[in-house]
């Protein structure tokens, strides 16, 4: 805000939002919406790439305009993957009819050849001029068929061009059915929970599958709440009640894994039945393909470190039905940020998150909306 003042005609900003509540980033939003100067943002903050005039994209080492905002650069990108989805669907078109018709001409050839021996010992010609015919059918035959190949070829190129102009980007799909909770069973009941001069007298009830979203300016007492219902912090006065061994808190340090073992290590871990070939299944649809699934937890990135930790979480035995997840996407760049959403969209049970991040909360369809306000829980409307 200091810098706003000395009115540049360049401003810089890098991730400016990331540690802001939902206030702070809506004044940050107005002051840059009247701003007159050139503005260059870094973020993955998309409420904040939706107030931009262009988008540039910085992918394999290569910086792409696109012209609008966010939103429109996610349609131009939609659009781009369905022509690009197309071509792929016709060069393999392409390959298997390259295919067929170099099948189709040896077995012609190869009939053409046995008549054409057929006939000449029918005609009864001497052995050397049926050498010759043979070599000159047999050498036709090897130029058509090269001929095939040179085409098949073209054609496998093609589609490998085709399907690396597809965006790699990595979705995880998944079912949860074992995260399934029944509409009535309570997760969480706290009555009259009271944590040093943060809050007192807040009750709370979790019942069957609720996504809750918790709301609160920073330093209200969010993290302390959550960690109150994980069972982590006992609170000082009031009663808690959970089901137990089935809560799991996403902390934003993402410290939940053991760092000096492996990530399939880790799942062994959580999820000691599973048979090690479905492990390694697992963690292949969590993209932990081949060897880096032997990687130690410790030298991930931040968004292998969340795949990873999603992976142990949502295969836990017992799977979990009630998930805290502490700020998220914070730190998370775009694609990770995804792959939380749709794992939590395949999640059965109940969550409740603090986040200030309206996109990420409009996507994982929040039904429950709580604030921490003057050290009490109040049931709010939406945001
Ligand atoms: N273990 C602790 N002991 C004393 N004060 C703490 C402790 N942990 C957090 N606090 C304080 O409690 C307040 C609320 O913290 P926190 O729950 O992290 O807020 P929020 O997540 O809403 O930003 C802050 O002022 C913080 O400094
Ligand atoms: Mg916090």
């Amino acid at each position: 805000m200091a810098q706003l003042l000395r009115q540049p005609d360049v401003l810089l900003l890098d991730e400016p939002t990331n540690n802001l509540d939902l206030d702070a980033r809506h004044r940050l939003y107005s002051v840059l919406d009247d701003w007159r100067g050139c503005l260059l943002v870094v973020s993955h903050d998309r409420a904040l790439l939706d107030r931009m005039d262009r988008i540039a994209e910085l992918d394999g080492g290569e910086v792409r305009f696109y012209g609008g905002n966010f939103s429109s650069y996610e349609e131009t990108v939609a659009a781009e993957r369905e022509v690009a989805e197309k071509n792929i669907r016709s060069a393999e078109q392409e390959v298997k009819r390259e295919k067929r018709e170099m099948q189709q001409a040896r077995e012609r050839a190869a009939r053409r050849t046995s008549n054409a021996q057929r006939n000449l010992s029918n005609a009864g010609l001497p052995k050397i001029f049926a050498g010759t015919m043979k070599r000159n059918a047999q050498e036709s035959a090897a130029k058509a068929d090269g001929t095939h190949a040179a085409r098949l070829s073209a054609a496998r190129d093609k589609l490998d061009r085709a399907e690396r102009a597809v965006r790699d980007e990595q979705k995880i799909s998944l079912e949860l059915p074992q995260t399934a909770v029944p509409a009535g069973r309570t997760l969480f009941l706290g009555s009259g929970i009271r944590v040093r001069e943060l809050f007192d007298g807040v009750d709370l009830a979790i019942r069957g599958p609720e996504r809750i979203a918790l709301a609160a300016p920073n330093g209200a007492g969010k993290s302390t709440l959550l960690r109150v219902i994980h069972g982590s912090l006992a609170p000082e006065g009031g009663e808690v009640k959970r089901a137990d061994g089935r809560v799991a808190f996403l902390s934003q340090r993402l410290d939940l894994l053991d760092d000096s073992r492996t990530v399939a290590e880790n799942l062994a871990a959580f999820a000691p039945a599973m048979p090690p070939a479905d492990r390694m299944n697992l963690l292949a649809r969590f993209l932990f393909r081949g060897t880096r699934a032997h990687l130690p937890v410790g030298v991930l990135s931040g968004g292998e470190r969340l795949r990873a930790t999603l992976a142990c979480v949502l295969f836990a035995e017992p799977a979990p039905q009630l998930l805290l997840l502490d700020e998220p996407t914070n730190n998370l760049d775009l694609i990770s940020a995804g792959q939380l959403e749709s794992a939590l969209n395949a999640y059965r049970g109940a969550f409740v998150v603090v986040s200030h991040d309206e996109r990420f909360l409009s996507e994982v369809k929040i039904d429950r909306w709580l604030r921490l306000d003057g050290g009490k829980l109040l049931e709010a409307g939406r945001g």
